[in-house]
Formats: structure tokens, sequence, C-alpha cells
């Protein structure tokens, strides 16, 4: 799962930085991304679409560093933002807005009027109620918003529940039976044009059959909407495709070019294989390119557990807490001594916070591990609980290393904050 992290002469590199030498640099923690694995998993895409009408958004939230959205940009992609701060991050990447499409339950009005100014691709409409407000911050704006109604086909994507998002009990979409009449009223609306139509099922799907029968499902409704005289010129399957974490017993997704050859066999039979295709990848694009550099601080040998506490936390890898995920943690030049079984946990104040379980580990206080599979969901959703400064990151390109992000100090994080006047 990582063919640009490997061992060289007793040492991790990443492609061909010696990873010891980036955290003596820069500190711990530290997240290091390789551009050559990022555009590598960019390619599968790209492949599976070879001459196909085809655009690839980039779904940031899975990492929003400006220079990755730069790299992701400049590879020809577009972006799928769940807010007006994603959009501002593109515009500041230097994205083309023009390629942004903009998904998400609860979008406010000044988020549509900020997306509307810029003359976004399309707005992913997830309601009855915001297509109505789209609709009348459009037509005050002066503009028509370009729109797609979110479908929920409602299969499910034998994910983890807090991240799956196409069952009917999920927060996001239309139910499938509701949305033609919904498309009505969107073709009835001054404000708004229809364009597209997306869905989104899960996140981390490592099947191909939930994509499959989603296709399926979506493409029900497209005969239906255009049977009522509503054209659908872009169809966007949304994003999810796994990556391998490398869990003990885990699936292995299915490879994006593969799955794009079976999907576009489908859509090719149902005769719509002429619209434009969107697809909305996030860590896919970017998870297994990245890890954490962490150091070892203090090992705790215990009754019940042994403990190998580590200077990167909860707060800057929330995934193991939130999810009980699991990232593979190695060290950086590996001893000889027999290995223990260690929790490795940070320093934040919760027993929630941990990094793995039941590692076997040879290792001494000072030794730095990596956290791999560390580039997607990481840094954005890191945090700055317990007053910890966000970690630093950096971007290889072969032998080269790019400081992407400073790390952040205590300065930055009281900006804005006022004491109470005498
Ligand atoms: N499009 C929409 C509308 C989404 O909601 C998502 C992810 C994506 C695209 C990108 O999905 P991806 O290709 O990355 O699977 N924080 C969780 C994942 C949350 C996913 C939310 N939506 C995690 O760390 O596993």
């Amino acid at each position: 799962g990582h063919p640009h992290v490997h061992q060289r002469d007793g040492a991790l590199h990443t492609e061909g930085v010696r990873l010891a030498d980036l955290a003596a640099a820069h500190g711990t923690p530290l997240f290091v991304y390789s551009k050559a694995s990022m555009l590598d998993a960019l390619a599968a895409y790209q492949r599976g679409f070879a001459g196909r009408r085809a655009q690839i958004c980039y779904a940031m939230k899975a990492n929003s560093t400006l220079a990755v959205l730069q790299l992701f940009a400049r590879a020809g992609c577009g972006f799928d933002i769940v807010s007006g701060g994603e959009l501002q991050r593109v515009l500041a990447a230097g994205g083309d807005p023009a390629k942004v499409i903009f998904s998400g339950v609860g979008k406010t009005r000044a988020e549509m009027r900020l997306a509307l100014d810029h003359g976004i691709a399309c707005f992913n409409v997830e309601s009855a109620a915001e297509l109505d407000v789209l609709d009348e911050v459009a037509r005050a704006h002066g503009s028509r918003a370009r729109v797609s109604i979110r479908v929920n086909p409602d299969v499910d994507a034998k994910t983890h529940p807090y991240i799956s998002t196409g069952l009917k009990g999920n927060k996001f979409g239309v139910a499938h039976d509701e949305a033609l009449a919904l498309y009505r009223h969107a073709a009835s609306l001054a404000g708004l044009q229809v364009v597209g139509i997306d869905c989104h099922i899960g996140s981390q799907i490592t099947d191909a059959s939930p994509y499959v029968d989603a296709m399926d499902r979506v493409l029900d409704l497209v005969d239906a909407i255009e049977a009522a005289g509503i054209r659908i010129e872009h169809i966007d399957f949304g994003g999810g495709l796994g990556i391998v974490y490398g869990a003990p017993g885990d699936d292995a997704p299915p490879a994006a070019d593969g799955l794009w050859q079976q999907l576009l066999a489908k859509l090719d039979a149902r005769g719509y294989g002429d619209r434009l295709l969107m697809i909305e990848p996030g860590r896919s694009l970017v998870g297994n390119a990245g890890l954490c550099l962490t150091e070892v601080l203090y090992l705790k040998p215990g009754a019940q557990k042994n403990f190998c506490i580590v200077d990167a936390a909860m707060n800057d890898l929330p995934r193991p807490a939130m999810y009980q995920a699991f990232h593979q943690i190695v060290p950086l030049a590996p001893r000889t001594q027999t290995p223990e079984v260690y929790d490795v946990v940070g320093p934040v104040c919760e027993s929630g916070d941990w990094l793995g379980r039941d590692r076997k580990l040879a290792v001494q206080p000072g030794d730095q591990l990596a956290v791999l599979s560390a580039g997607a969901y990481c840094m954005s959703m890191s945090s700055n609980y317990n007053t910890r400064g966000r970690a630093a990151e950096v971007l290889v390109d072969g032998s080269a290393a790019h400081l992407i992000r400073a790390r952040e100090d205590v300065q930055a994080q009281m900006r804005g904050e006022s004491l109470l006047p005498d």
C-alpha cells in the first residue's frame, strides 16, 4: 500500500529522502507526503477514464493543505468542497473555481453567494429546503446556480457506520423516491439550472459491488428524469474508494482503474457513456501518500499493558480515537532487541488518545516511529486540543523535501482571543 515508503540502508525513506533527516530538521510530530504517490493514485483514475469526458474533483476535506491542492490543481483536478473556507483554499492554491463542486447538507446563504461570485461548476444540493434557498440566493445575486441533486441510492457500503453515507438513515442526500419530484421542481425555478446528478455512498469502501448497485439505482433515476424532459449533463459517482491500511485480515479495495472499467461498461450498456463523468475521491488520492513521524518519549511497563508514549496524539491523528481505525506503526531504524507488545499512546489527557493497540515494537525512548497511511483525514481533522500546536508538513519530491506548513506556535493559537476588561 505504500510504494513510496521503503527501508534502505537500515533507514526508512519516503522517495529519496531519509525520514530521520526530516525529523531532525523539522522536529516531530511531522507529516510527510510523497508527491509521486499522490500523482500515481490520481493516474489510476485518469487511466480508468482514458478516452472519456471526465472531471476528477478531489474531495479536499481529506487533506486541504495548500501545496497539496496546488499539486492536484496543476494535474488538472477540480475540487469537491464542503464550505466557503474550502473554496477560499482552492483559490489561494491557484485552483480553478469553474471546476469546483459544492457538497454538504448545511450550506449557508453566505457560502452560496461566495460560490456564485466565483462561478463554481455545480452545487450538489442535499435537500428540498436547500434547493429553494439556493434559488432565492441565486436570483438575488442575478445569476443561475448550476445544480445537481445528491440522491441517496440506499445501498450498504459495508463500511464503518460513521463513514457510511448512502443509507436511508443518513442525513445525506435526497431519498431515491423523492428525487424525481425534486428535479421537476428544480427545473421550474428561475434561479437554478439543472446540470447533473450525484451520489456518495460512503468512505473506505473495499468492495466493488456497492458502487455497481449505486450506479444502477442512479441510472434508473436518470432514465426517469430525462423522460420528464430534464437533461442530465453530468453524472457524479462520488468518492469513497478505500485504501490499504494494513490491519490484519483487512480486505484490499479494488484498484481505481479496474473498478472504473467495470462501471463504465455498465454506463455504456445503459446508454449514458457520452455524459460528462465526475467523481469526488479524497482518501484514495492522498491516504497512502502520507505518514506521521513521531518520537518515543517514554516506555511505561504495566501489569496489564505496556505503553509506548509518543509525541503525536489524537489531536494530530484523530482516526484511531474516532473510528478505532488501524494505522501501521513502524520504527524509522529497526532495532535488533526482542520486541515487546505496547499500546502506542499520545500525551493528551484522554483514555481514547491512542494511535495503535497491542503493537509489537522493539523501541527505546528517543526512537522515531512512522504512523503510516496518514495522508487523509489526519492533518485536516487535527485540532488544538490540550493547546497542542498543529504539526508541520513536508512534501517530498524525489530527493527534495519542501516544508509546506510550519509547525503552529502558541501565539498563532491564541490569535483572536482577548482578555476581559479590568
Ligand atoms: N464526496 C462526498 C460528498 C463526501 O462526503 C466524501 C467523504 C467524499 C466525497 C470523499 O470520500 P473519500 O473518497 O475520501 O472516501 N473522516 C473519515 C472519512 C469521512 C468521509 C466523509 N465524506 C475517516 O477518516 O475515515
